[in-house]
């Protein structure tokens, strides 16, 4: 266990190179296996979860091989519908192994996801989608069991906008017999993305990104290489650690159509950004102005990056409103935040941000993925010294995030913390 010693005060100048998309590498890790052949995905980001999901890949047969930042993933040998609830209970993305197995095998038993730290995540919408598609599916001690004779194709509206049953529902579906269609689908990158590897697989999928997706079932699928878009989350990330922080910093390796949300709320806060081809640089010496967001599906603004402006918000001038409108517990960080000094309302799905003129360092608790960062963010925008437990949370999805800091110029340790702390 370890956690990150965080020493506020400098400002961050320099360039930093965004990895690979965390979430785009969760679905096409599942989407590679779906062919009998090798399929390389190049300049992936080599965080824990992505070892997860290869542990959880190799528990069904598939063959996967790292090779610096690619990884060869080869799903001839699927074998085993039961991947092993030791693995699975550890990331959201495992839910994709039912797509992948009920696509290859017609069936499947995966551990049911519980609730998580940013709030109740059912997956009635994944479960739906496979019965649309001709599957049985109960739940049994804990776990979703999917049987068929084989999936037929079939219309399916979801009744809620989410990536997860669009992705699984894609696929599920590229190996089906017949024409699905998947209308209110999510529009995220990310499931272009999988998209796009799975056409370059021989999958037959039209209009992912629209409003609706038509898939056309193929026999089988053949290799391919293909790169996973860079992470629009981390480069957010990065932005509004700038702007929030202070400082100067060229963001290379980014989609700026991706960003557009945040390029906006960072300039109505008042930084200043220049948008290159792809690399976005944030320019900020002064305090900023607070904004108002209300987190949405694609293309509003991400709730994965609502933590990090929520601390960019806790020292901007004035009064600013968050509506979290996908999760219904992503404030777990304001706790922790407020231990620092900031000045925050909660009431139900809207946090009201009164800006502070400073944080002062504290030991914190980052409880996700996203608190993490942010709490580290906040710390470097703090007096003094903050400890943030829980890096454990950030490596999950962050590749190199303290050493991608201290390259700017922060002042960012991390030590190992003792199982004493980690219990208190
Ligand atoms: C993915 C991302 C996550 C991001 C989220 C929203 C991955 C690995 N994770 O999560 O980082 O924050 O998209 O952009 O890619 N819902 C249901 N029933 C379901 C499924 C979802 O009610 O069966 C609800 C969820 O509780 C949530 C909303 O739909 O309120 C959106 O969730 P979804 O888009 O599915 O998120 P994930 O795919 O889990």
């Amino acid at each position: 266990m370890s956690k990150f010693v965080v020493t506020g005060g400098n400002r961050l100048q320099g360039s930093v190179r965004v990895s690979g998309s965390k979430n785009s590498t969760s679905a096409l890790m599942f989407a590679a296996a779906l062919g009998k052949d090798d399929v390389i995905l190049t300049n992936i980001p080599l965080n824990s979860d992505v070892i997860t999901m290869s542990e959880i890949l190799r528990s069904i047969g598939v063959e996967v091989k790292f090779n610096g930042q690619s990884v060869i993933i080869n799903g001839a040998n699927i074998t085993n519908h039961q991947p092993p609830y030791e693995l699975v209970r550890r990331i959201r993305a495992s839910v994709y192994t039912a797509g992948l197995l009920l696509g290859r095998l017609g069936m499947a038993d995966v551990a049911m996801p519980g609730g998580d730290e940013i709030g109740t995540r059912p997956i009635d919408l994944h479960i739906r989608g496979f019965q649309t598609l001709g599957s049985e599916v109960t739940i049994e001690h804990g776990q979703m069991v999917c049987k068929s004779k084989g999936l037929k194709g079939a219309t399916y509206y979801i009744n809620k906008v989410s990536v997860g049953a669009t992705i699984n529902m894609m696929l599920a579906a590229v190996l089906a017999e017949g024409v699905t269609i998947i209308d209110n689908p999510a529009k995220e990158p990310e499931v272009v993305d999988c998209a796009i590897l799975l056409n370059s697989m021989g999958a037959k999928i039209r209009g992912a990104g629209t409003a609706s997706i038509k898939i056309e079932g193929v026999e089988s699928l053949h290799g391919c290489e293909h790169t996973p878009i860079p992470d629009r989350i981390e480069a957010g990330t990065f932005m509004i650690a700038t702007a929030a922080i202070g400082g100067d910093v060229q963001v290379n390796n980014v989609i700026t159509e991706h960003l557009r949300m945040v390029i906006s709320k960072l300039r109505e806060a008042g930084a200043e950004i220049i948008e290159g081809d792809n690399d976005i640089r944030i320019i900020c010496n002064h305090r900023l102005k607070t904004v108002d967001v209300d987190t949405g599906v694609y293309p509003g603004f991400a709730t994965d990056l609502q933590a990090p402006f929520g601390v960019l918000l806790s020292k901007a001038e004035g009064t600013g409103i968050i509506c979290e409108t996908v999760f219904d517990n992503r404030f777990r960080y304001i706790d922790e935040l407020r231990r620092m000094g900031a000045d925050i309302k909660v009431e139900r799905d809207t946090a009201i941000f009164r800006g502070v003129e400073r944080l002062s360092g504290a030991p914190v608790v980052g409880t996700d993925i996203r608190a993490g960062v942010s709490l580290v963010i906040a710390g470097l925008m703090a007096e003094g010294v903050t400890e943030v437990s829980g890096a454990c949370h950030i490596d999950r999805g962050y590749e190199n995030f303290d050493e991608k800091l201290r390259d700017l110029g922060a002042g960012i340790q991390r030590v190992a913390e003792s199982l004493e702390e980690v219990k208190a």
